[in-house]
């Protein structure tokens, strides 16, 4: 058996089921080139029959990351799948979505335990199985690479998994997923499953890749994924951060980090580049308006953090009394770039292609007033600012409010008032003063009253990206449509008033910072909401679909 766990991430399809997690095209696409450059060795890039949006994302990213960049003939080139439920218009519709990838596969499941089958499916034991060949077959008629997943494996009875998944193979399928669907078992039971499945299903050779695929309802998705690993599954599904339905799916850092601390214990390697970690962790998070705790393994602002002076004695004497893996393995440590008023274009350029972020000169322009503008303001920049700054600049939605100008008075004498100047989507200029309980409320009450789009603030988070006084400040909001007219909707638009959307802004000063976050939460919203679509356009006014 192979000792090479490949890496699966749902990052953009079960992660972007979470309550909010909603990405534009253009996020989307930088969240697949980030995981590509990141070593991912399949991309699970959506659900393409969940609308035209989630179809045109996938195939997006199927013809733009899933080849070769131009130029290069040897650059590791990830899978790209698209996730299908069993049957044939799902399955057509993965499949004119993950065509146009150099290695394209159709992922089609349907689920195997006897609550799903009784009460949502409707089906018999009998008809599932034959259902699964069929389906298979017929994704198999399409693509070579097909995925099967028996959903809510981890309720169903063993003995009928097996024959389901010796079905699957018989009818072509090359990957086997074994999905603990509601985060119900344990590391034991997991192990126990995994290992049963590959020693009792008929058909199972060398050729199969079985794959883990846990939910955290009960905590445990990492500690049972591993367990699943070592009964020998050769394939994690993951996703960054860990973000997915309810309470999250397995994170990819965690299980990655493991078998790279670990590897005397699990003798397995992945093909990640954990120095990207923490960036594409910081990006998804940035992208998706969803905070990662503080204490989060790997990725976490404290986890590398050592407060205790027992602690921190220990460290200064030896780093490995308190570490059990270095910060700059998974790219904590900021490479510090100095640079002032005098640096050049041509160092910011040669900066951003080491972060995989290759700029064209209209781009590059762009980036560098961004830069200038905080150079002057802040001595050293790190890879964390420019990061900011390049999320900010270019992949926020389309502009549709674009913020032009804000002055705030605030303190203990008087009330906060600030005074907001937004150019709309018709170009004109618009002006208005509101007072507030403070100055985030005082400016965002000015942006509702220029927007009048109603919503709820479900959320907001500030925090410094780098440590000191100049620090700039990021805020993170997600806000939710707001329904106060008493008119009945119809499923659709109440789903589309269900949605929570994620806005992020970054600047030296927290209040422009806030006001860009909640602008950007807002146009996404307004999108969505006037054209009925995802936002397909970046700020160059370049049509990406
Ligand atoms: O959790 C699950 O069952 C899934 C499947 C669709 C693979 O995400
Ligand atoms: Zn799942």
């Amino acid at each position: 058996m192979t000792n090479y766990v490949k890496i699966f991430d749902t990052t953009l399809r079960d992660g972007e089921q979470s309550p909010g997690a909603t990405m534009t095209s253009a996020e989307k696409l930088e969240v697949a080139r980030s995981l590509a450059r990141m070593g991912v060795d399949i991309i699970e890039a959506g659900f393409p029959a969940a609308s035209p949006d989630d179809l045109e994302a996938v195939r997006r990213i199927a013809v733009e990351v899933g080849n070769q960049p131009k130029g290069q003939t040897d650059a590791k080139v990830p899978v790209i799948a698209g996730l299908a439920r069993a049957n044939k218009s799902d399955i057509d519709k993965a499949w004119e979505a993950v065509k146009g990838a150099q290695n394209p596969r159709i992922h089609t499941f349907l689920a195997t335990s006897p609550i799903h089958m009784k009460h949502k499916l409707k089906m018999d034991p009998e008809e599932v199985v034959q259902r699964v060949s069929e389906m298979v077959a017929y994704a198999r008629s399409l693509c070579a690479d097909v995925e099967f997943s028996p959903e809510d494996a981890g309720r169903s009875d063993p003995q009928f998994l097996y024959v389901v998944l010796g079905e699957a193979i018989k009818a072509g399928a090359t990957t086997l997923n074994i999905p603990d669907t509601v985060g119900y078992t344990t590391p034991d039971e997991y192990f126990n499953l995994i290992d049963g499945i590959i020693k009792n299903t008929p058909g199972m050779h060398d050729g199969i890749t079985v794959s883990v695929h846990c939910h955290d309802d009960l905590g445990m998705a990492t500690a049972n994924a591993l367990a699943g690993i070592q009964a020998g599954a050769r394939q994690a599904e993951v996703t960054i951060n860990g973000i997915g339905e309810r309470a999250g799916n397995t994170s990819l850092e965690e299980v990655v980090m493991t078998l790279k601390t670990r590897h005397p214990v699990f003798n397995l390697e992945t093909g990640i580049e954990t120095q990207q970690l923490s960036r594409v962790s910081k990006l998804v998070s940035n992208y998706t308006g969803i905070v990662v705790q503080p204490n989060k393994a790997i990725v976490g602002a404290n986890a590398f953090a050592h407060e205790a002076g027992i602690h921190q004695d220990g460290m200064l004497k030896h780093q490995t009394t308190y570490e059990i893996m270095r910060p700059e393995d998974v790219g904590v440590n900021q490479t510090m770039l100095v640079m002032g008023k005098h640096s050049g274009r041509a160092a910011l350029r040669a900066r951003l292609a080491v972060m995989g972020h290759s700029l064209d000169e209209a781009e590059l322009d762009k980036a560098f007033a961004r830069f200038k503008e905080l150079a002057d303001r802040k001595k050293v920049i790190t890879d964390a600012d420019l990061e900011a700054v390049i999320a900010d600049e270019f992949y926020r939605p389309r502009d549709v409010y674009y913020l032009e100008g804000l002055q705030v008075s605030c303190g203990t004498l008087g009330m906060p008032t600030a005074t907001v100047r937004l150019r709309g989507p018709d170009r004109e200029i618009y002006n208005f003063a509101s007072m507030g309980t403070g100055p985030v409320d005082a400016t965002y009450k000015a942006i509702d009253a220029i927007v009048k789009m109603p919503c709820k603030l479900l959320e907001f988070n500030i925090h410094a990206i780098t440590e000191g006084i100049d620090a700039l400040g990021e805020v993170t909001v997600r806000i939710q449509s707001d329904n106060n007219n008493d008119t009945k909707m119809d499923a659709q638009s109440e789903l589309e008033y269900a949605r929570v959307y994620g806005g992020h802004g970054a600047d030296m000063d927290i209040i422009v910072a806030s006001a860009k976050a909640y602008i950007n939460a807002l146009n996404k919203l307004i999108i969505a909401k006037t054209e009925g679509t995802q936002p397909l356009q970046n700020n160059f006014g370049v049509m990406l679909g």
